[in-house]
Order: structure tokens, then sequence, then C-alpha cells
């Protein structure tokens, strides 16, 4: 499996093994339309995706990934590294930066992040906006509500794992035919095309910077569209949580009876694992094939 080198809030990576089996075998075209970071449409036996989110920002750096030959990105990267004084420990000797405890390295790359971010906030472009990630916090990509970047700097740096990462990920996404979209899921244009429908909505009943906006009525026309899909024959897999930090999500648990429930993770607060607890966390696939 193939994993972002943005660590994408709500992101599937984990999961990932015990997903992607799940999916059927025999579609043409893949939509995700709730792509996030694109790793799961991207990890898919399919050749054809449509990858679609609300969020443009991590639409056009996929996009940037898809468009700009390998090196470039990687020469814009080192670039940015040298203009802004940050850390780059890949192509230093071993105990050149000393990595302070619970600090890394965010002492040496205080100032540049700061800077960077702040050209960023006035001029965004998507190499700025990828070494932020790279050096923010946990390689987080958050905006405030004036849509500026805001995560602070972060302990590493470009890493040579996550360089690795970034290859990986750009040449898989380079390899794969993807139309990427900007919608709103009950934009009808998404429903047009492709033959496999996978959903990874923000949660109902968990926190993620994205979670505050979606609502009840989100959650019932999310159903709706299901259902029409379902209506027309249309394959489609949706991921969810079932109960988590004590909520239950009973819209779900009532809509899903129509449906094949997998179970994919249990989270276990709980040390008796026999014993129901909705402290412990259900993730699930629900499918109608
Ligand atoms: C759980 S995340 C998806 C994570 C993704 N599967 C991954 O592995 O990276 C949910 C996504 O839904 C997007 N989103 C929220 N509301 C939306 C809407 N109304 N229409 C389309 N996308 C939306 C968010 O921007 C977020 O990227």
């Amino acid at each position: 499996m193939v994993v972002s080198p943005l660590n994408y809030s709500g992101n599937k990576a984990k999961i990932l093994k015990h997903i992607i089996p799940l999916f059927p075998k025999d579609t043409k075209i893949f939509a995700d339309i709730f792509c996030g970071s694109g790793i799961v449409g991207l990890n898919s036996s399919n050749q054809k995706l449509i990858l679609n989110d609300k969020e443009y920002r991590i639409l056009e750096l996929l996009n940037y990934f898809k468009t700009n030959k390998l090196e470039n990105i990687l020469s814009d990267v080192a670039h940015l590294i040298q203009v802004y004084n940050l850390t780059d420990s890949r192509n230093k000797p071993k105990g050149y930066y000393k990595v302070y405890a619970n600090e890394g390295l965010s002492r040496y790359n205080k100032v540049g992040f700061f800077n960077l971010r702040q050209a960023y906030n006035e001029q965004p472009n998507n190499v700025k906006l990828f070494v932020l990630i790279i050096y923010g916090f946990n390689h987080y990509l958050r905006f405030n509500s004036k849509n500026l970047f805001n995560v602070p700097v972060g302990k590493m740096d470009f890493t040579q794992s996550l360089y690795l990462k970034t290859i990986e990920f750009v040449k898989l996404l380079q390899e794969k035919d993807i139309e990427f979209l900007n919608l709103d899921f009950r934009n009808e244009k998404l429903y047009q095309n492709a033959d496999f429908f996978y959903f990874d909505p923000p949660y109902l009943i968990t926190n993620a910077p994205y979670n505050v906006s979606w609502s009840e009525k989100d959650e019932d026309d999310l159903y709706e569209i299901l259902d029409f899909l379902n209506e027309k024959k249309l394959k489609f897999a949706l991921s969810n949580v079932m109960y988590s930090n004590g909520k239950i999500n009973k819209r779900l648990e009532k809509w899903s009876k129509k449906y094949q429930l997998c179970e994919i993770q249990r989270q276990y607060t709980n040390a008796n694992y026999r014993r129901k607890n909705l402290s412990d966390t259900l993730e699930v696939l629900i499918k109608n094939y």
C-alpha cells in the first residue's frame, strides 16, 4: 500500500489493508467522493479514478503532484528548504543537528517555518504548502476561519522516509488516469460516469476539523444518495464509525440494516475485550454488494 506524505486528518492509511480487499473487483471507474489525501482510490486496483473533495487546496496539491515531473517537485522542495534555511537532515551527516528531547528539530526551524508560513498565507502556492506540511506539526494540513494555514512548526524535517513516501505517492498519482473534481457530494455530476462509489465522509460522532460543519442533514442527504445508487444497481461502500467515545451513531445503525456491515477495526479502551463498551471505537464499512 502506498501512503501519502501528508498526514491528512481522518485518512485511512491504517485500515487500507482491511478495506481495499472488500472492494468489488469488476469495476471500471472508481469514484472517491470524499477523497481527502486520495489514498483509498489510489490504492484500489482501478486505473481510472474520480477524486472529489470539497477542500480545493488538497485537490490542487494532488494535481500539482500529478502534473509536475517528479524531479522538478523534489528540486522545488529543495529550493525552498534552502531559501528558508530549514534543516535538511537527509543530506547531512548523522549528528549534524542536535535533536532536542520533546522538541526534535523545531528549534532550528521555528523562524524559517514562520517566514514560509507568512509567505504562503500572503501568496499561496502548492510547493510552499507542501514544504509547510513537511515541516509543520505532525505533517498536518489545517486552516483557520480566515483561510490561513495555521499549523505550528513540527519536530521533523524531510526525512529519508518522508522523501521515499513522497516519491512513491507521486509515482502512483502519475500512473493513474484521474479526474479531479471539487464538488459538494450532492452534485449529480459525480454520479454520471463511475460504476463504483466509495464514501468516506466526515463523521457525526468524532472530532476532526471538517466534522464541525457536518450536520445531521448532510448525513441524511448522504443516505439518500446511497439508497439512490442502490436502486440504480450501482455499487457503493461507505466508511464510518458506529460508536466512539461514548457516542453512538443511531442514524447510521438504523439505516445500515438494509446493507452489509463489515467490522473493520475496534479500538478497545476497556481491558475486557468481550464486553461491548461504547467508549471503544468501532470502524465499519457498509456496502451494497
Ligand atoms: C474522512 S475525510 C476523507 C479522508 C480520506 N478518505 C483519506 O484517506 O485521506 C472526509 C473528507 O470529506 C470532505 N468533505 C466534507 N464535506 C464535504 C462535502 N459536503 N462534499 C464533499 N467533500 C466534503 C473533507 O474536506 C474531507 O477531506
